[in-house]
């Protein structure tokens, strides 16, 4: 859809990114990314690859008009797509594409109506539909979700989930001419502890990590479950905990972290025997999920191949409640 030697902007699309490194396309690529880990990892292999990628964060301020297609792949909400859209189209050419990804018919009761809010939103970006490919992209499923589908005793093939891909041409100048404020977020603060990612929310309050559901593996993706809310400490396996003290979860977090970067525990700010004992208690809870979610995110869930048979042979008749949320 574009002529060599033109410009690509992927936006919010690390993988995509990691993919077009070592693609001989013959475009300039660039990637507007989100300030994160998954970010810093694609710094690293774009370095090792001599830097085939400009890399720009979106706090930096955003493109105009410098891409002749850009390519975006929000989350799959409304609150992201509108402001994404809304960037893309304003890094969009005259005359040029982008192309985006959407949730299929069956992700949530909304899909449908919501990729149609999101064309209509297009036209008002000036951007004109032109092409609508259902279920086109796949999807390597990330270990979180594996986690979660595994939890809800669902165990599909690795490129199971599927996204629309809607293809748009800027016509016009788009009507809207403030970016949208990006969607709301909770203050999270991501430590990496080996390959785990437990996310706490900073709250005052007392002790410790305490279960919020059987088997702590949230076994949805769905931004519509409730318990979603009450988590304060959330791993990258979709572990979620509660805590009355998220302050203590953190430096805990923390210190498991420096371990593997050779520092410790700043003992200065746990004085009393008693914080001491509590951060070590939580600490060896953090390294043996740490350990626990390294091992499942090497392999398949222990009962993945076994059960896959009957997940696919059945997956037509399963459409319960439970299923209904695990996406969207
Ligand atoms: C559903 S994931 C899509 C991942 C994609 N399939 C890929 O190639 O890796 C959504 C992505 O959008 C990114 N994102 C969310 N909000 C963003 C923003 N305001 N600016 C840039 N990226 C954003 C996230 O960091 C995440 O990588």
């Amino acid at each position: 859809m574009t002529p060599a030697g033109s410009d690509i902007l992927l936006f919010g699309t690390p993988g995509l990114a990691v993919e077009a490194l070592t693609l001989p396309i013959g475009r300039r690529l660039a990637f507007l990314a989100e300030n994160n880990s998954v970010t810093d990892r694609v710094f690293e292999l774009n370095r090792a690859t001599g830097s085939p990628l400009s890399i720009a964060f979106c706090s930096g301020g955003l493109p105009r008009e410098s891409a002749d297609a850009v390519l975006l792949d929000p989350p799959w909400y409304l609150d992201f797509v509108r402001p994404m859209l809304t960037a893309a189209a304003h890094a969009c050419r005259p005359g040029g594409v982008v192309l985006i990804s959407l949730p299929p018919d069956g992700t949530r009761p909304s899909a449908e109506a919501d990729r149609q809010a999101a064309v209509a939103f297009g036209r008002r970006l000036g951007l004109d539909p032109i092409e609508h490919c259902a279920l086109a992209i796949g999807y390597e499923t990330p270990f979180f979700e594996r986690n979660a589908l595994a939890a809800a005793g669902i165990y599909p093939p690795p490129h199971w989930r599927r996204g629309d891909l809607l293809a748009f041409r800027k016509t016009r100048a788009p009507t809207r001419h403030h970016l949208a404020a990006s969607a709301q977020r909770r203050d999270w603060i991501e430590v990496g502890i080996g390959r785990m990612r437990p996310s706490s929310e900073t709250r005052p309050g007392e002790a410790g990590l305490m279960s919020l559901i059987d088997g702590d593996v949230l076994p949805t993706v769905s931004r519509r479950d409730p318990s979603r809310r009450l988590a304060q400490v959330w791993t990258s396996g979709n572990r979620i905990f509660r805590t009355n003290n998220p302050q203590v979860v953190l430096e805990a977090a923390i210190s498991c972290a420096g371990e593997t970067m050779g520092s410790g525990v700043q003992p200065h700010l746990w004085g009393t025997m008693q914080e001491r004992e509590q951060l070590e208690r939580i600490a060896d809870e953090l390294r043996a999920l740490a350990a626990l979610e390294a091992q499942e995110e090497r392999g398949a869930p222990k009962a993945a191949l076994e059960r896959s048979v009957t997940w696919r042979s059945s997956s037509t008749h399963c459409w319960n409640r439970s299923t209904a949320t695990i996406s969207g």
